[in-house]
């Protein structure tokens, strides 16, 4: 399929995970991609390059830091000059810390909330002068989650940040429609990526979580990715302001026997 065929794609934290594929699926159906990662180029997204290469699109890697203002503003316009232009932004990077709400310092507070709300702020920022010196349009992609909806004990700031994408989309959908700039979060559920190492390897935590998912699986980063595709294409033209759950159906989940 080549329904981003002349599209220039950038995913944030795409070194593995949902990244990984969202650029991965993007590239399938005809997009370039600019790949970033808080460290320095490695092995993994040289391959990244070399799969996207291989399907007859160019990629490039750049290393940023999206929670730091300066790096993500850098980065969005080091992704313009790569490939010349910039049609979709998926601002996928995100981090977690577990720990008692009592115990969270501001530390690991700040460390979740600029990487999960303040970098997709001011990259979303970014994204938008340049769509507006340019006259262009674009769609952005903000990696939510189930976690902006429903509650995670012990994940406060993570749900904190999460809740703060869903005002943030629901607001820019309608701030950004004149300038023809689409908005929209997708809310994972439990999905099988490096950010769910312990959960997979400890029997006991991955049997409550199966309690919850009525498909009785994990989802795949792959999962996710198709839903990113659909968001990011011109099937989606009319479609802004929303979340959208690829969650098994974890979220509205109930039942008594
Ligand atoms: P992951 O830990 O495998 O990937 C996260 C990526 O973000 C990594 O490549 C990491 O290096 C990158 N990253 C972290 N901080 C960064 C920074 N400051 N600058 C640049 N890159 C940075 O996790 P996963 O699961 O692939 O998560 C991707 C997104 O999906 C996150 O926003 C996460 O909150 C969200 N999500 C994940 C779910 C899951 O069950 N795996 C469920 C719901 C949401
Ligand atoms: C978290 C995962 C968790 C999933 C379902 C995601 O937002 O990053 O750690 O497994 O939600 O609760």
């Amino acid at each position: 399929m080549n329904r981003f065929e002349n599209k220039v794609a950038l995913v944030t934290g795409s070194t593995q995970g949902i990244g990984a594929a969202c650029a991965l699926r993007l590239a399938a159906d005809g997009a370039d991609i600019i790949l970033n990662g808080h460290s320095p180029k490695d092995e993994r997204s040289e391959k990244l390059i070399q799969q996207i290469e291989g399907m007859g699109r160019r990629a490039a890697f750049i290393q940023a830091d999206v929670g730091k203002v300066a790096d993500v503003t850098k980065l969005i316009n080091d992704a313009v000059s790569t490939f010349g232009q910039l049609d979709i932004l998926v601002n996928n990077a995100g981090v977690e810390k577990n720990h008692d709400f009592w115990d969270v310092t501001e530390e690991d507070y700040d460390y979740v909330m600029d990487t999960n709300l303040k970098g997709v702020f001011f990259g979303i920022q970014a994204f938008v002068k340049y769509c507006m010196s340019t006259n262009r349009g674009g769609v952005v992609i903000n990696m939510s989650s189930v976690h902006e909806e429903i509650i995670f004990p012990h994940f406060a700031a993570y749900c904190t940040s999460k809740g703060g994408l869903k005002m943030l989309t629901r607001n820019l959908a309608t701030e950004l429609a004149p300038l023809n700039i689409r908005v929209n979060n997708v809310a994972p559920g439990a999905i099988a990526t490096p950010i769910n190492k312990k959960l997979e390897e400890t029997p006991k935590l991955m049997e409550n979580v199966l309690k919850n998912i009525p498909m009785k699986r994990m989802g795949k980063p792959e999962d996710v990715a198709a839903l990113v595709a659909f968001l990011a294409s011109d099937d989606a033209t009319y479609v802004t302001g929303s979340t959208y759950f690829v969650d098994g159906g974890l979220t509205y989940h109930y039942e008594e026997q």
